[in-house]
């Protein structure tokens, strides 16, 4: 038996589905926890091209099956489609995905309300992905969202979204009410196959020692009370959020690996110590594609901050770094790592806690030699050119962490492990 979690480490976007679907040739079961469709994972097999945004990404392996627990929120509508299109790429569903019936509602009035929030924040926008990810979790709290079993039950339903609709102070007239009720019905014919219990699934896979990865979405930085607060996600995304969003406790878990990217790249509003602006941004936004896979937004980018990630490292314990994109790097010359904030005369190792003192901080750098060389086709850590090597332990010496995989390119097989 073995129960992995890998987490992303930063503000999201660190490849982790690329780090899942490495290890998960053997998984007997993938889960997603939190998160929604918010999220956008990429995974590239022989040029083939997949993204998922709420279906975990082990449903690339025929034998292994996918878990959304209930601590992710579902857009219904959404996850039709994404279903329509995998299996249009020739992944199968049946008897292999599995929804937790206590599963939270994204619905269209989450998406409006979400645009509508971002346009009265002028002055504090936080940048979502326009998803409705935000108003839905709050439902969630407030105790007036809809749970995904709620659409077996058409009286009690009609119910709660006329209960949901007064609660945001919106009209629902008999025609909106009866569109919305069709829309979700539609949804249900194609999703009450897969609606289950999610918890009651991993605890017997569990005891009959199955091998389960958790696969985070977004990352530390984006955790709704841990990370750049108020410029993060709704829903937890530490590790402690597997127990919360899937029913299995993180307690069980035997290994949490997270995944940094070789520099740090975030979207959205929201401080960022080490962003780069300029040439050298635009060169590696242009190496690495840094466009968002849900909004195809340009990613802000920034040199590798230890001080963040010592912070997520410890809130994760981690046991091992997954480090991703370190072929973007080669050809620069200097490469350099944040290890230390300035703020009013004293040094900071571990971040601050309010948004206004992480915009004044100065980041104090220690600065490296990159290398020339192309490193796609390097499969050993003894392969890599000698700087490269002396980055990736100036990262594990600053993080305290071993780094156990390591990513160089795209493809599935541009992978590494070292000691795991
Ligand atoms: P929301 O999750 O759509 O509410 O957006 C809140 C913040 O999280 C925004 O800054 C988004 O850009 C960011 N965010 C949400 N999901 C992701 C992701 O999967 N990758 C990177 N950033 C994300």
């Amino acid at each position: 038996m073995s129960a992995i979690a890998i987490l992303g480490c930063m503000w999201g976007d660190e490849a982790k589905a690329k780090i899942v679907d490495y290890l998960g040739d053997t998984a007997d079961y993938v889960v997603r926890f939190q998160g929604g469709s918010n999220a956008g994972h990429t995974i590239v097999v022989d040029g083939q091209k997949f993204v998922f945004h709420s279906v975990p990404s082990g449903i690339m392996y025929p034998g292994t099956k996918c878990l959304i627990g209930c601590g992710v929120a579902i857009d219904p509508l959404g996850l039709v489609k994404e279903i329509r299109n995998l299996e249009a790429s020739g992944l199968t569903f049946t008897k292999r995905l599995c929804i937790d019936e206590k599963v939270g509602l994204v619905l269209p009035l989450h998406q409006e309300l979400d645009k509508v929030n971002e346009s009265r924040l002028a002055s504090s926008k936080i940048g979502t992905t326009g998803r409705g990810i935000g108003p839905a979790y709050a439902d969630m709290t407030a105790r007036t969202g809809i749970r995904l079993g709620d659409l077996g039950h058409p009286a009690y339903l009609k119910q709660r979204l006329k209960e949901i609709y007064a609660y945001h102070g919106q009209s629902l007239d008999a025609q909106t009410l009866k569109a919305v009720m069709t829309q979700l019905q539609e949804a249900w014919q194609v999703l009450k196959k897969y609606c289950m219990s999610v918890e009651n699934i991993l605890s017997e896979a569990y005891l009959s020692g199955a091998r389960i990865i958790f696969e985070g979405a977004q990352g530390t930085l984006l955790d709704r009370t841990w990370g750049s607060y108020p410029y993060v996600t709704s829903s937890n995304t530490i590790v402690d959020a597997v127990g919360i969003g899937s029913g299995f406790s993180a307690r069980l878990l035997d290994e949490v690996l997270g995944v940094y990217k070789a520099y740090v790249t975030r979207v959205g509003e929201g401080p960022f110590p080490t962003e780069i602006h300029g040439p050298l941004a635009d060169k590696i936004r242009k190496q690495g594609n840094e466009f968002g896979s849900t909004t195809g937004r340009p990613r802000r980018i920034g040199h590798f901050d230890a001080v963040l990630g010592a912070y997520s490292a410890r809130l994760n314990t981690l046991d091992g770094i997954a480090l991703t994109l370190l072929d973007v790097l080669s050809g620069l010359e200097e490469l350099k790592i944040c290890v230390g904030y300035k703020l009013g005369g004293k040094v900071l190792t571990t971040p601050p806690a309010h948004p206004l003192d992480f915009n004044k901080i100065e980041p104090m750098y220690l600065s490296l030699k990159g290398w020339e060389e192309d490193i796609t086709g390097v499969r050993s850590k003894e392969a890599l050119p000698v700087n490269a090597q002396i980055y990736l332990e100036a990262i594990e010496d600053l993080l305290e962490i071993p780094v156990k995989v390591v990513s160089v390119g795209k493809e599935r097989d541009q992978t590494f492990k070292i000691d795991l």
